[in-house]
């Protein structure tokens, strides 16, 4: 057959709240035209992120019965723990609350001021928690992979001769350890090759410096390199994660997008004294290290997960689910980044609005708008997000205006998606008559959480 299903059926529903074209304006008018400063019921389809929003199977619900919440070993742990590390191969496996607490661990420990931390492309708060730990953070991109437009099978790719220069310029020294995202998500959720993740390992090990995956989206990944990368059509997804992993020394995750749950997450290594410092820093912060700062139920949901995720029927209707909405959307001419990514679509708003120039947010604009027609919560990632002043207060813009449609795992249909792309083309028609925003209040950090908009009507 080649209608490619969902590979499930729904046995527990959550209804959706449709609201007027009136409500909506109201609701916008109330958020300062910012979305995340809206209710999540007054949003019909929330494609604000894939991250802990995934729908869980009945065995991981009655994995969460069977949790084991005893403190210190708890028998959830010990499943937990066995899953990873028949995954990902590593000595040391150590459960936190979600990603960014992994980061804060590794980096706290390996960070520091004159140190320099490359990575494909780092995603913000792997930044920050880099930065934060007085380190500088540099992304290493591809030229193919800061080309929007282009199609290519791994745009996620590090740029290895980049990194070769780094190294050469602030000495492996400097260097504490190189990362790898996979997919590469500040990159447009784009695959990075086996033979990239290879050819990055022997540098560093020539170097002597460890490499870390940041692992959020492994196994979206590894279908990639089964679909795309000579050599892997017949290769089971499992031995290309077993692959992947083998090639680093370590690796953070957050369970919240590919153990398919709703919190968790892990660090990772081989390093006996790092572990040991690592476990120390999770003993003061997120808990005693059988548990991380996660019930027992959370590690059974996250080892039930991890094994879901490696269905390769999953991930066949999960790629094809996405790219399916990002084939419509381009075959009726709408810019998107390409090719669309394994979680995401991400739209190319300065070619949707060319009239809108960058300090008037085109990207937000058409966050605006989609919620406008169709209720529908997207999320910026252009010059709200990564927009400064420079020393003079002039506009600095972000690289790209892209708006990322992320879609939740298992928790719409094809209909649902159907839905969106009738609003996105709608949108598309009707874009002429947009208008841009201004900035009305912002914090000092992170300012597209909380910052305030008005439309500008001339
Ligand atoms: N690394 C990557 C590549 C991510 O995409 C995220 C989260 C994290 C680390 C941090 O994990 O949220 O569990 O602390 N990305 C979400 C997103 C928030 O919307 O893309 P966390």
């Amino acid at each position: 057959m080649k209608t490619i299903i969902e590979p499930f059926k729904i046995k527990s529903v959550e209804p959706i709240r449709f609201t007027t074209p009136e409500e909506r304006e109201e609701v916008l008018r109330k958020g300062f035209y910012n979305l995340f400063l809206v209710r999540a019921e007054d949003v019909l389809i929330d494609l604000l992120t894939d991250s802990g929003t995934n729908a869980m199977s009945a065995d991981q619900w009655a994995g969460m019965m069977r949790g084991d919440e005893s403190y210190a070993g708890a028998r959830s742990f010990y499943r937990f723990e066995r899953k990873v590390r028949e995954l990902t191969g590593f000595k040391h496996i150590i459960p936190t609350h979600q990603g960014r607490a992994a980061e804060r661990i590794l980096f706290s420990l390996t960070g520091g001021k004159g140190k320099v931390v490359p990575n494909n492309s780092h995603f913000d708060t792997t930044r920050a928690n880099v930065e934060f730990s007085g380190a500088e953070a540099v992304d290493l991109p591809t030229a193919e992979g800061r080309d929007p437009e282009l199609i290519a099978d791994f745009k996620g790719n590090m740029d290895t001769g980049a990194l070769e220069t780094l190294i050469r310029k602030v000495g492996p020294g400097s260097i504490p350890l190189c990362m790898i995202t996979v997919t590469n998500n500040s990159g447009g959720g784009q695959p990075v090759s086996l033979a990239n993740i290879r050819e990055t390992g022997a540098i560093c090990k020539r170097h002597g410096i460890p490499l870390f995956l940041d692992a959020c989206r492994f196994a979206e990944n590894a279908y990639f390199i089964k679909m795309r990368e000579r050599g892997y059509a017949s290769v089971p997804v499992k031995e290309i994660v077993s692959e992947m992993f083998s090639l680093a020394d370590g690796a953070t995750m957050s369970a919240k997008k590919d153990a398919i749950v709703n919190m968790g997450g892990f660090l990772a290594m081989n390093d006996d004294a790092l572990a040991s410092g690592a476990r120390n820093l999770l003993i003061v912060t997120e808990g005693f290290p059988t548990y991380g700062g996660l019930a027992g139920r959370d590690l059974e949901a996250i080892a039930q997960g991890l094994d879901e995720v490696l269905d390769e029927r999953y991930l066949e209707y999960r790629i094809r689910s996405v790219a399916y909405l990002g084939e419509r959307l381009a075959a009726a001419g709408v810019p998107i980044l390409q090719p669309p990514g394994g979680h995401a679509v991400y739209l190319n708003a300065s070619k949707f609005l060319p009239q809108i120039t960058p300090d008037r947010y085109p990207g937000q604009s058409l966050v605006v708008e989609l919620f406008r027609r169709g209720g529908i919560r997207s999320v910026e990632i252009g010059s709200v997000m990564f927009g400064r002043r420079g020393a003079g207060g002039e506009f600095i813009p972000a690289r790209m205006e892209l708006v990322r449609l992320a879609i939740p795992r298992r928790v719409y249909t094809q209909s649902h998606i159907d839905y969106v792309i009738e609003v996105v083309l709608e949108c598309y028609e009707n874009r002429a008559r947009f208008p841009g925003y201004r900035i009305v209040e912002e914090p000092a950090m992170l300012r597209h959480f909380t910052a305030k908009f008005e439309p500008i009507l001339r």
